[in-house]
């Protein structure tokens, strides 16, 4: 393979480009056509089932005779007849080298049958003999102590300008609090799945996946190695994906379950679909967190001092640090500013992405603290903010392109009716009813990724098929992309035809922070650029360009953020504690949006998840055993559609051309940061009583 030429990629023209054109693969997905990763046809494919691990810690011995003995199954992988792997240094993929257990819920086992049910019944025969040793499972404050190198994805674990002690110790105000968030499950709408196939041809062997992912390469990428492959062997496709949230964003220990099984089955299809409760144990969760916050300030409400210590946990298996005290290193103006983070390194599975892993629980810290602060200087929340509006990005002191959040929620006080609201709390009641509102910042930064590269050729028919190997996971990237498309060669929409979610296709980067559309878009565009320079506007059929973007030296000179404003009206029962959210309203500076139907799904999603997080989310490890207990939907909460009331997201014309071609600067996570802080905020606005951690379950306000 020859590397693609690199294009700095001009501003495109919109004529597509903010317009709602519908979804270009919504008949397929209302109609059922649309495969998900286990619904290929496929001749005769084998089912996987894994046997899970009933201890924390320890030693384990698989006795398989009578799962063998149970009609259909064909076989069972333990680590004394697993294939081995090349390379086990991702101790969560390394799966059945050798008899330790390092979590409740480990892969021991996986069951070979002709059927999914004879695959499930012998999981059950299978019997495991446990050496359990003693196990920690438990995030404390007392045993978060260990400091990792770096926190997600490469910003430094501790930072520390001016002095912060003595500025908070001559500060007239000081807020001094401790805020928790709660481990959470992602649980996208479609659970984990994957089909293996192990092939040999003139060139050797291979592998072929079906995944449910939200990166086909980067699945490839992790996977090959381990299998002692050339990366290009393993090929994978996720044409259709039913969510993510990030727990789709690398591939977990069931892949290579699947793909050990498939190397098994001598060129069988292999067919492996995770349950729902198997997801609490394999599949990535958001980390608990404890952050202990300080501020200092004047009587007027200024900030002279901030710091944000966080403790989260990681496992014994792979290191995971999750970045949460980062959103307040750029968020508000303060001389004195120190912030670190600590992990808890335990006995469980590795935690993972979650939809704004880091600034959303940092956020709900770092904007209740705001709060308080407000109420402390007798302030409006929003007048608070004002005043500790930075004019450059604290961090790095360079100019923001750009930052709106004043502008977010002066039009977001205006829409919601924020004039009318009571400063002190706990002034409104409607029946049994307590009535509150609250307000709280959101950002999150503008990501590009490297490594993608896009294709352009023409067809007989006339029209251009567009290729890159990016994933949409239900977001509408497809539409999105295939809109850049369009814009970029000067064509309409029915003249693209756009090729996706495939390894074979030129690189894409995974569909996670927030930056698929800008990175891949990004390609799209360099690569029409290319191919307009190296054929015309007028071209025969079956000619083509590939190339990558580059992005100009002017990018450097700017910090990248979005912006939002949460608004929440909360309403708390006096007798029972109930909480209710009537109203929820996020006004957004994202740069420009590409398609304001999709993009709106995704505010709206965002918010929901948010609100989802503050008023339900839990999942609750039992210490003793290490394993979550709420491993279903009925016992681990998520809002559903009687919760979600009056949802409304809105945002402000403009674009970003030096970030992107596009204009667009991402908007998959900005909708559920900040909205758990609006929501608790709203809640002490309603009650008098300030609760720090979430979720706010009902007994908090009694
Ligand atoms: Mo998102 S948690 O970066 O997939």
């Amino acid at each position: 393979m020859t590397n693609p030429p690199e294009v700095h990629p001009e501003p495109l023209r919109a004529r597509l480009m903010g317009t709602a054109l519908e979804r270009v693969d919504a008949a397929e997905k209302v109609t059922g056509l649309a495969t998900y990763a286990v619904e290929h046809p496929v001749e005769a494919p084998l089912w996987a089932w894994l046997v899970q691990s009933t201890v924390a810690r320890g030693r384990v011995a698989v006795d398989a005779t009578e799962a063998l003995d149970h009609p259909g199954v064909v076989a069972v992988l333990d680590h004394t007849n697993a294939p081995k792997l090349e390379d086990t240094s991702n101790g969560e993929l390394a799966i059945l080298q050798d008899d330790r257990i390092a979590f409740r819920g480990q892969i021991v086992a996986v069951v070979l049958a002709n059927s999914s049910e004879a695959a499930r019944e012998g999981a059950r025969l299978v019997r495991i003999e446990q050496d359990a040793e003693d196990a920690e499972v438990e995030l404390r404050a007392d045993n978060a102590t260990y400091r990792p190198d770096k926190v997600n994805p490469a910003s430094e674990t501790d930072t520390d300008q001016g002095d912060v002690d003595a500025a908070l110790a001559s500060a007239e105000v000081v807020i001094d609090q401790t805020y928790r968030t709660a481990y959470e499950h992602n649980n996208p709408l479609e659970p984990h799945a994957t089909e293996a196939r192990w092939y040999s041809d003139d060139s050797g062997d291979g592998l072929m996946l079906h995944d449910s992912t939200q990166g086909v390469h980067s699945v490839a990428k992790a996977l090959a190695p381990m299998l002692g492959l050339e990366q290009e062997r393993v090929r994978v496709s996720a044409p259709y994906v039913g969510g993510g949230f990030g727990s789709k964003g690398e591939p977990h220990a069931h892949v290579m379950a699947a793909a050990l099984a498939a190397r098994t089955a001598q060129g069988r299809a292999v067919r492996l679909a995770v349950t729902r409760q198997q997801m609490f144990a394999l599949t990535g969760y958001r980390t608990a967190t404890i952050s202990h916050v300080r501020l200092g300030a004047d009587r007027e409400g200024r900030l002279t001092a901030i710091e944000h210590q966080v403790q989260e946990q990681t496992s014994r298996l792979r290191e995971f640090a999750e970045q949460t005290a980062v959103p307040t290193r750029m968020m508000y103006a303060a001389p004195n500013r120190r912030t670190g983070h600590r992990l808890a390194v335990l006995d469980v599975a590795v935690p993972s992405w979650m939809r704004a892993p880091g600034e959303e629980p940092g956020m709900f810290a770092g904007e209740v603290a705001m709060d308080e602060l407000a109420e402390a200087c007798g302030l409006d929340p929003i007048e608070v903010r004002r005043r500790n509006e930075p004019s450059v990005d604290p961090e790095t002191g360079r100019p923001f392109d750009n930052r709106r959040l004043l502008e977010c929620l002066d039009r977001g006080a205006e829409r919601f009716g924020w004039s009318d609201r009571p400063r002190e709390a706990r002034r409104v009641t409607d029946g049994e009813w307590r009535v509150g509102t609250g307000v709280a910042s959101s950002t999150y930064p503008a990501y590009i990724q490297s490594g993608n590269a896009a294709r352009v050729e023409t067809l007989p028919d006339g029209r251009y098929a567009v290729s890159i190997g990016s994933v949409d996971i239900g977001t509408g990237a497809r539409t999105a992309l295939t809109q850049i498309a369009a814009d970029a060669l000067g064509v309409d929409a029915e003249r693209i035809e756009l090729r996706m979610a495939d390894s074979s296709l030129p690189p894409a980067s995974v569909a996670g922070g927030s930056s698929g559309t800008s990175s891949w878009g990004s390609a799209i565009a360099a690569a029409a650029q290319q191919f307009r320079s190296d054929h015309g506007d007028e071209p025969a059929a079956g000619l083509r360009s590939e190339a990558a973007p580059v992005r100009g030296a002017e990018a450097d000179q700017f910090a990248f953020h979005s912006f939002g404003a949460v608004f929440a009206e909360v309403r708390v029962h006096r007798y029972t504690g109930e909480v209710r959210v009537p109203r929820l309203l996020g006004v957004y500076s994202v740069g420009r949006i590409i398609n304001p139907t999709t993009a709106r799904s995704q505010f709206l999603g965002g918010l929901v998840m948010g609100m989802s997080a503050a008023l339900f989310e839990e999942s609750v490890r039992d210490p003793r055993f290490g394993h979550v207990v709420t491993q279903d939907l009925a016992t681990y909460h998520v809002a559903a559609h009687a919760d979600v009331a009056g949802v409304e997201a809105d945002w402000l014309e403009e674009e970003t051309p030096a970030f992107t071609p596009m204009g667009s600067r991402g908007i998959g996570e900005i909708g559920i940061v900040g909205t758990a802080a609006a929501v608790a905020n709203a809640a002490s606005h309603a009650t008098g009583i300030r609760v720090r951690s979430i979720p706010l379950t009902a007994d908090r306000f009694l």
